[in-house]
């Protein structure tokens, strides 16, 4: 060990004076032998483990793999537990937490004697939280999906995290379905450990840090409970150490071409419109420029060939079992789609990863030219309503309203909405527009998963099934509709959505590329001398928020965490 090269935690326990005395001192109090500070890789097992954060109760179980493999390849690991971001239980959402618990992770492995990192993730916003912070300190790093729960049974079906939520819900308010039947679906639902089993944000992020080279081959998809995911673990823990021996950054596997694998395979799975805005924060914390455009004009002629849930039929489990991400991007490569040099924490190249991966099941995973959409990937929407852009998912929108001009029916806020959307004199009908003001990450704040704002009940018993919807919101990854999203600049900021009012006419052309608002621009110059900004939130971290957060088309992160920032963590100690 002693000619190594003296790693960056040996500034912390190397020598012998009386600073390394203290923190070898107070770190052996775990038990911890004397030659475990001889200079070996310490890594950093960064874990989002929580019981409020459901889909990773389990994390600290399967850090226990992580480290196993760890102490095999000579390394010594240490569990820290950082902010926990759980999707289903934190109020207003857990959006607007994410920056924040990215800023917890950095200032963790900043201060302390880590020389690689392993991220344990898995509900939606722990994972690009954890990448996020992770990324501004650029040591060696992998990150480990805590994988996806077991399918949903009830009474016989299949049923997915969120989407059948979404549905019976709306069968409920139909009168389709009794609220006996519906509560007797939780437990069904949520059958073992893991993370939502729809492509909703987690899955689509599981696969994201697969498609990136930042996590092990199969993360996408191996099910939490499955001991292949142990496995995956274990060897993380190994390649860990290995990294940190070729002194091998985030960075180096960060790339613009990691990015733009990613931004292809999201239109393959048919992935959550989350992982815009995640990608986006992701890229510019290592210094690359993702932009919307990217996403649409790399996006724009893949076709989804995972035919999951909520833009199809399966579910995590059967992605798993048909060949997971790898045999999609073996179909995608095929196709010329992937940068086969694209460096992975594996060693090997994404090329070498995924050459000659199987699918077992076409039916999950489709030939690319029996897509489940031909056109995948995320539209980015421009016009006069959002000059920044605003995005759409085509694949969990109807065809049929993809062309489409009608009337606004505007709600001023999501309380708006509630109290409005079921009043029987409501003046609405199929044609008509919904849209929904300051639900962006200023004006909620935290930007709300409410862009697919359930239709009024008296249109779904007419059996109308999908309406357009505009938003400055976020939609749930598990939710469908012909919903457009993200628009930037939002409401709150004196964006043009601020400025709709009922009955203006709309026009959406998602081929076309146009949102317009179609009113004279003497008229908008006149409604906006009358409109005011909302009351900033009083204090505390929400106000921090407001005044920093970036608007969508930057990914939503704060002005001053954007950009590489890791120059005063060195790697190395002298
Ligand atoms: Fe945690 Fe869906 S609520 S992954």
């Amino acid at each position: 060990m002693s000619e190594r090269r003296k790693l960056r935690s040996t500034a912390w326990f190397g020598g012998e004076g009386k600073n390394a005395f203290m923190h070898r001192s107070w770190m052996k109090n775990q038990g911890i032998p004397d030659d475990a500070f001889d200079g070996r890789p310490v890594i950093g097992i960064c874990n989002t483990w929580s019981e409020l954060t459901p889909c990773n109760a389990h994390l600290r179980a399967l850090a226990d793999h992580v480290k196993r493999g760890v102490y095999e390849a000579g390394g010594l690991p240490v569990e820290f537990p950082v902010t926990s971001l759980g999707e289903s239980n934190m109020r207003p959402t857990a959006m607007l937490f994410r920056n924040l618990a990215s800023m917890d992770v950095e200032e963790s492995i900043r201060g302390n004697p880590i020389d690689g990192v392993v991220l344990m993730v898995g509900c939606d916003k722990t994972t690009p939280s954890l990448l996020m912070g992770a990324a501004s300190c650029n040591l060696p790093t992998i990150a480990v999906s805590g994988g996806p729960m077991l399918n949903g049974k009830f009474r016989g079906q299949d049923i997915g995290s969120g989407t059948h939520v979404w549905k019976f819900a709306e069968d409920v308010k139909a009168g389709r379905m009794k609220v006996e039947d519906f509560l007797a679906a939780e437990q069904g639902q949520s059958r073992s450990a893991g993370s939502c089993m729809t492509m909703g944000t987690a899955s689509t992020m599981a696969s994201m840090v697969e498609a990136l080279g930042i996590g092990m081959p199969d993360n996408a998809a191996i099910p939490a409970v499955d001991s292949r995911r142990g496995v995956l673990a274990q060897l993380a823990g190994r390649q860990i150490v290995d990294l940190v021996l070729r002194d091998v950054t985030m960075s180096q596997i960060l790339t613009r071409q990691a990015f733009e694998n990613a931004i292809r395979v999201n239109g393959a799975i048919g992935g959550s419109t989350n992982a815009v805005l995640h990608l986006i924060a992701i890229a510019r914390r290592v210094g690359v420029d993702l932009s919307l455009d990217d996403w649409d004009r790399l996006g724009r002629d893949v076709p989804t060939i995972v035919d999951l849930m909520p833009s199809g039929r399966f579910l995590m489990e059967d992605f798993y079992y048909a060949g997971g991400l790898a045999a999609v991007m073996a179909s995608l490569d095929g196709a010329g789609f992937l940068h086969r040099d694209a460096m992975t924490v594996s060693g090997k190249t994404i090329g070498e990863l995924v050459d000659g991966a199987p699918n077992y099941n076409p039916e999950v995973i489709r030939p690319l030219d029996r897509p489940l959409t031909r056109e995948g990937g995320i539209s980015v929407l421009r016009g006069n309503l959002a000059p920044d852009g605003a995005v759409i998912k085509p694949s969990a929108a109807t065809p049929a309203l993809m062309q489409h001009r009608g009337r606004a029916v505007v709600f001023e806020n999501i309380e708006h909405y509630y109290a409005r959307v079921d009043d029987p004199e409501l003046d609405i009908d199929a044609s008509s527009v919904m849209v929904l003001k300051n639900c962006g990450p200023r004006g909620y704040p935290g930007m709300a998963e409410v862009g697919n704002m359930p239709l009024p009940a008296k249109l779904l018993k007419q059996g109308v099934s999908d309406m357009v919807r505009i938003s400055d919101a976020r939609m749930s990854g598990t939710a469908y509709g012909t919903v457009v999203l993200h628009v930037a600049p939002e409401a709150a900021a004196g964006g043009a959505l601020a400025l709709v009012r009922d009955g203006d006419l709309i026009d959406l052309d998602v081929a076309g590329r146009r949102l317009e608002l179609l009113v004279s621009e003497e008229e908008l110059a006149a409604r906006r001398r009358d409109w005011r900004p909302p009351a900033p939130p009083e204090g505390g971290y929400q106000s921090l928020y407001v005044e920093r957060v970036l608007q969508a088309d930057q990914g939503c992160d704060f002005d001053f965490l954007v950009g590489r920032r890791d120059a005063g963590i060195p790697r190395h100690s002298h």
